[in-house]
Order: C-alpha cells, then structure tokens, then sequence
C-alpha cells in the first residue's frame, strides 16, 4: 500500500486522469483518489485490461492519463492475467502516452497453474515509465508489513524522499526477520506449499460453486493468487445479499466495492485462499442459502 501511496503522491495532481482496471483494487483506486485523482474505469476480461478499450476511452476523454494502475497478474479481484499480447501493447500506449505505468504485483509468485508470463518490467526493458509494486503480504504473511518497490535509479532519491515523511523507515527488526528467511533458503519450498494449498482450495471453491449454482452464475477460472469473481443475472444484488449471507455465517465482498462508478451490481469476490476445502464447501453452501432466502435468483 506504501508503495502505490509513494506512486500516486510522486506522479499524480489533482485533477490528473488516472486509468484504474474495471473491476479494481478497493484500496488502490480509493489511493489514487485520495490525491484527486480522475478516475478511468477500463473493463477486465479473462485476458485482464482490454487494452483496446483503454485506447478509446482516452480518446473519447480527449486526454492522456498520468498514470495507469495495473494488476497484471492475477488480479484482486478478478483474478485474471494480463496476456502477453495485451501487456506488450499496454506498454506501447504508455510509452506514447508518457504515463506511469503502476505494476501491482502482490500475487505473481503464486502460480499454480499454465506457464509463466514476463512481468511488465521484463517486456518494457528497463524502461523508467514501469514501476512496480510488490510485497511480502501475500507470500509470507500481511501484518509483516514489508514490501518494496522496482523502479528506475532516477525516482530512487525522489521516492526515499517521501518515504522518510512517511515513517522513517520500515520497521528494522521485521525486515531482518524477512532476511533469515530467505538467506535460509525457506521462500522457495513455502511457495511451492502455498501455491499446492491454493490450487486444491480454488478447485474445492469451483466444484461447490458448480454444485450449488450451476449455470445461476458464472466464475473466473484463475492460474494463481487468490480470488474468484463470480457473476450473476442481473436480479441479484450482491449488496443486500451481503446482510443475509452474514446471517448465515459466511462474507464475501459485493462487487461495487472493487468499481468507484458501482458497474458491478450482480457480482462479488471470493477468496478461497484462507480456508480448507471443508470450509469453503461448508462456506458456498451456506451463500447458496442466501441465494435462495434472498429470493433474488430464480
Ligand atoms: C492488488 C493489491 N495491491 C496491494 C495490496 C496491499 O498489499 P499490502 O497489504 O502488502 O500493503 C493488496 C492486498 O490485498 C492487493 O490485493
């Protein structure tokens, strides 16, 4: 978060356009727009940021974002993956643009399935435009705290610089706990632990949701990471739905929340990262319920 916080205090004024993915990051939009930031929402599909609709949607702003906030590779909340076609030609407009180019990437070393895809910083060949975002959070554990940011030698002095008026510096003792770890040599076998778990409870999470909705709703079928995005008609409200899943003792997050212009009514996020298989069917079962209390979908 510190560091999409240093991007969007360095690079953006008020009133700049700042392209954010459609669905997004809750808290990533909500920082762009905490320095007044005009938002552009660019949707997602199964290939991540259809980028020939970023074209036309700055055309028709009629003007030229400063910056553009990507989660290329299994994206909160979608969970899709930029293709390597699509972050090529991202990379173009960019570069034609002469925006930055933000690469949220808390979730790339979590794949566990189809190959790997270079990252936006690979394909752009060290081109000062791309920096990247990226953290201990989702590898190791979140209240670590612990992150860092790949940009150009040129910003280091610039982004230092605001870091110090932030908080000094990152809590000391944390980062030499990180340090053990990975001289150990330990990072490795815990992804591939981490990246076992998840693929068995993404799998246990898409059978349930086969089981107990068949074609009442459609869902993302990611590589990695942590999220499903599941879609349905358009009668249901994820929003008042939410009140009677909790009531039924499970969460999940209403789509509204990852879109500042709310296009997403009928649709929510997931997470099957944090429970066992038992408890996520137990946990779709009871959504079901809620479905069916909530009289939303027939
Ligand atoms: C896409 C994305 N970016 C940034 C963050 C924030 O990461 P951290 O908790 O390490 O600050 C998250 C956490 O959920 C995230 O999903």
């Amino acid at each position: 978060m510190q560091g999409l916080d240093l991007a969007f205090k360095l690079f953006v004024d008020p009133g700049d356009l700042v392209v954010v993915e459609s669905p997004t990051y809750t808290n990533g939009s909500a920082t762009a727009l905490s320095y007044q930031a005009q938002l552009l929402e660019v949707p997602v599909d199964d290939e991540g940021m259809q980028v020939d609709r970023l074209e036309e949607l700055v055309q028709q702003a009629g003007r030229t974002p400063k910056a553009i906030y990507a989660i290329p590779t299994f994206q909160n909340p979608s969970g899709a993956s930029l293709s390597v076609e699509r972050r090529r030609r991202l990379i173009e407009l960019t570069r034609r643009w002469g925006s930055l180019l933000i690469d949220d990437d808390p979730y790339g070393r979590l794949r566990f399935a189809g190959d790997d895809v270079p990252s936006l910083q690979e394909l752009a060949d060290g081109d000062p435009l791309v920096l990247s975002v990226r953290t201990f959070s989702k590898i190791m554990a979140p209240g670590l705290r612990v992150g860092w940011v790949d940009a150009d030698p040129s910003l280091q002095q610039l982004l230092i610089n605001a870091k110090q008026a932030m908080d000094t510096c990152t809590n000391l003792p944390l980062q030499r706990v990180i340090a053990a770890f990975l001289e150990g040599g330990h990072l490795s076998e815990h992804l591939t632990t981490q990246r076992a778990a998840y693929r068995e409870r993404k799998v246990a999470m898409q059978e349930a949701l086969a089981q107990h909705f068949g074609d009442r709703a459609r869902w993302t079928d990611p590589e990695g990471g942590f999220f499903l995005w599941v879609t349905f008609d358009q009668t249901v409200d994820t929003e008042a739905l939410f009140e009677i899943a909790l009531a039924e003792g499970v969460a999940f997050i209403p789509g509204n929340a990852f879109s500042p212009s709310k296009f997403f009514p009928n649709a929510l996020r997931l997470c099957f990262a944090s429970s066992t298989p038992d408890r996520i069917r137990e946990g779709i079962a009871r959504l079901a319920r809620a479905v069916d209390r909530s009289g939303l979908s027939s």
